[in-house]
């Protein structure tokens, strides 16, 4: 276990290398990624489905990541620990302020917003409150609803030209680093390259600098849905049962 703080610097020059960063919710998986050294941790708002039943983040609430923040940020990390400012938290410069000190009174280190040039004003109005921010770009979960699904971003041209024009613009604000959630490989490459902060790719391919996953989803936690470009390390449900069953014949 590393026993140094990671500090946004220190994502920041991490640029090039490989990043590992991972999803946690609670106290106890704060600790466990903690003590393997990872160095980012986000408390995400796939806590939506993975925890809280939902079927897809658009339902999780401010009150809900504040909670979920609070129980991750009891295990006092070494790890940089950052958090989503959930689905329509931060749709003016005035609502995304107080929302991201809200998550950083609960306990976060940074925020991440999804969105590119149109949330530009927010991230920076977040970033001169003296709050790290992290960019999210490709696919936006939040927008699940309006997109009708999880599409597969940069595939085209003009697709490609416009993610670059928003990592630039979300670079130059002053974000440590950005999510890349399924962005076709070449543009994902393309981009990496071209962007001078880490890249942190969720189905994006291995070229970004570093890697997000939902930890459940490595893990087999949540076994009714595993995104296709997961590899479960564990099926750990499988497990549970039976153990559980182990138990229930044993009483
Ligand atoms: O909510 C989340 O867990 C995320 C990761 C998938 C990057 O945004």
């Amino acid at each position: 276990m590393s026993t140094t703080k990671v500090t946004v610097e220190m994502i920041r020059r991490m640029k090039g290398r490989k990043i590992p960063a991972l999803t946690a919710y609670d106290y106890p998986m704060a600790k466990l990624l903690d003590e393997i050294g990872i160095p980012l941790i986000l408390v995400g708002d796939s806590l939506g489905m993975v925890v809280l039943g939902y079927p897809d983040t658009t339902h999780v609430t401010l009150a809900e990541m504040e909670h979920h923040v609070r129980a991750a940020a009891r295990a006092q990390p070494h790890a940089l620990l950052a958090a989503d400012l959930p689905y329509k938290s931060y749709e003016t410069v005035e609502s995304a302020v107080v929302n991201a000190k809200r998550l950083v009174a609960a306990g976060a280190e940074a925020v991440k917003a999804e969105g590119g040039r149109e949330i530009l004003t927010q991230a920076r109005a977040i970033i001169a409150a003296g709050i790290p921010f992290l960019g999210h770009l490709g696919m936006l979960p939040q927008r699940v609803r309006e997109e009708g699904g999880y599409h597969v971003k940069g595939k085209l041209t003009s697709e490609r030209e416009a993610l670059l024009a928003d990592a630039q613009a979300l670079a130059q604000a002053g974000a440590f680093a950005l999510i890349l959630e399924l962005v076709a490989l070449p543009a994902a490459k393309e981009l990496t390259q071209k962007i001078p902060i880490p890249t942190i790719g969720i189905g994006s391919g291995p070229d970004c600098d570093g890697q997000i996953l939902v930890t459940t989803d490595l893990l087999g936690t949540f076994p009714w849905f595993t995104p296709k470009f997961v590899k479960p390390r564990l099926n750990a449900a499988d497990q549970m049962r039976a153990a559980i069953e182990e138990w229930k014949k044993s009483i």
